[in-house]
């Protein structure tokens, strides 16, 4: 049973079948260097200034390990990977409006993909918030003992 702060493993080998597609207008894909500082924002706007940190670790990564989803010119979700630690996968955000509509699963599945492309055996998922999500997607399983892990005495902006 997920407490919510735990971790969970991705079989990065033994991913579950891929989702549905999602509508034509939506494009899952990684961001281009004019547009780094604009993902970060739009992360401390809807999340946190912490989850924003952990997306300016993977844009810093070559190659970049964070995946957007937009359609037109609006960003509609991010996830990336590498970012709190190496072979971690998130943190993940949708738009609350576009919630339930399948972006959280492509951009979830396109980074596992892409770790998975790059030679990682598996996936952990921090202090997971959204477990059924995970385990539905990606089939992660809970690593029993994992909280705090390596969030212990993580230091914290004061309102998050
Ligand atoms: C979790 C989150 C990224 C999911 O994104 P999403 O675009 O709504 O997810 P999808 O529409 O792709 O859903 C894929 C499947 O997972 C299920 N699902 C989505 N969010 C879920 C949740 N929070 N709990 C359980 N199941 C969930 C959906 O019902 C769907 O299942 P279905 O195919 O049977 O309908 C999104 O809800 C979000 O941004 N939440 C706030 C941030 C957060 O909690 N991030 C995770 C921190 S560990």
């Amino acid at each position: 049973m997920v407490t919510g702060d735990m971790d969970m493993l991705i079989k990065l080998y033994d991913l579950p079948a891929a989702p549905p597609p999602l509508a034509s207008d939506i494009t899952v894909r990684k961001p281009i260097g004019p547009e780094h500082d604009l993902v970060t924002t739009w992360i401390t706007e809807h999340f946190s200034r912490g989850w924003a940190s952990e997306a300016g670790v993977a844009l810093a990564n070559r190659p970049v390990s964070l995946f957007i989803a937009t359609r037109a010119d609006a960003l509609l979700g991010f996830c990336c990977y590498d970012a709190t630690a190496r072979g971690f996968v998130g943190p993940i955000g949708v738009l609350e409006t576009t919630r339930g509509t399948g972006v959280g699963a492509h951009l979830l599945r396109a980074c596992v993909t892409d770790m998975r492309t790059i030679g990682y055996g598996y996936g952990v998922v921090g202090y997971v918030g959204a477990a059924d999500f995970f385990r539905k997607v990606a089939g992660a399983v809970e690593i029993e003992g994992s909280s705090p892990g390596v969030y212990g005495g993580m230091l914290r902006f004061p309102r998050q």
